[in-house]
């Protein structure tokens, strides 16, 4: 395997009335799979609109409708951590751990769906992540995935509700040798900025993207395309983040 593909910001909805979730949703798994045949599936949270036991086992059937291959899931701030791993004790769903080798590479998976100051926000536990950087390898290379962004960014409204305790998690962060790649949702948004030779990077929404030039309201930007990012796994690591036309 030398493919993770990430998509961000499902807010699967089983009846979708007046949004598009699961059609949006279908036409980047189709795009997906018209480049790939074998990759791993990685959901950076936001996954269902509503966090019942009926949305996440529909949106499991919905991607299971494209792809076989193995789906690690985060959650985010919509999300229901306790239920997800629940659910996750049943041989088909999505898998939820902390760490996943592969190769060369150490895949770390973080939980920030802890409430955060403001609605929407969140927090990571940072003690348990202390335990997750003691099992990565020194020499490998490595790619965090996380819902919350680990700084601010974006629109006034947006700021409030990154992570709550991204300067310590940063600074934690710092003490990883080769990671390559932070990649985060929740923006619904295109970002990329690099750090102390890491890449901190957005993954676009498979369902809307937000209008960050507006700043005092939370807008969609209904022009911005849908997207979702691609990994590939060598001696180094690069990354593609595809758009996906929704007409
Ligand atoms: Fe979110």
């Amino acid at each position: 395997m030398d493919k993770i593909v990430q998509i961000s910001d499902i807010h699967f909805c089983i009846r979708d009335k007046s949004h598009d979730s699961r059609k949006n949703l279908s036409l980047v798994l189709n795009k997906i799979n018209k480049l790939y045949d074998e990759y791993i599936l990685v959901l950076s949270g936001d996954m269902v609109m509503k966090a019942d036991k009926a949305h996440y086992i529909e949106l499991y059937k919905y991607i299971r409708n494209f792809t076989q291959n193995e789906i690690y899931v985060i959650p985010g701030n919509h999300d229901d951590i306790a239920l997800m791993r629940e659910l996750a004790k049943q041989a088909d769903f999505f898998k939820i751990q902390d760490t996943l080798e592969i190769g060369n590479n150490d895949i770390v998976f973080l939980d920030s769906s802890e409430k955060g100051e403001y609605l929407g926000g969140g927090k990571i536990d940072l003690s348990h992540f202390e335990v997750i950087k003691s099992k990565l390898r020194e020499n490998s290379n490595k790619i965090v995935f996380i819902h919350h962004p680990p700084f601010k960014i974006g629109a006034e409204w947006f700021k409030k509700i990154c992570l709550d305790n991204g300067d310590l998690f940063m600074k934690s962060l710092l003490k990883i040798n080769n990671l390559k790649y932070l990649s985060y949702g929740h923006c619904h948004n295109y970002f990329i900025e690099e750090r102390e030779n890491t890449v901190f990077l957005s993954c676009p929404s498979s369902w809307i993207q937000f209008d960050h030039s507006c700043h005092h309201e939370m807008k969609y930007d209904q022009k911005r395309e849908i997207g979702f990012n691609v990994f590939h796994l060598s001696d180094d690591i690069y990354h593609d983040t595809v758009t996906v036309s929704d007409h």
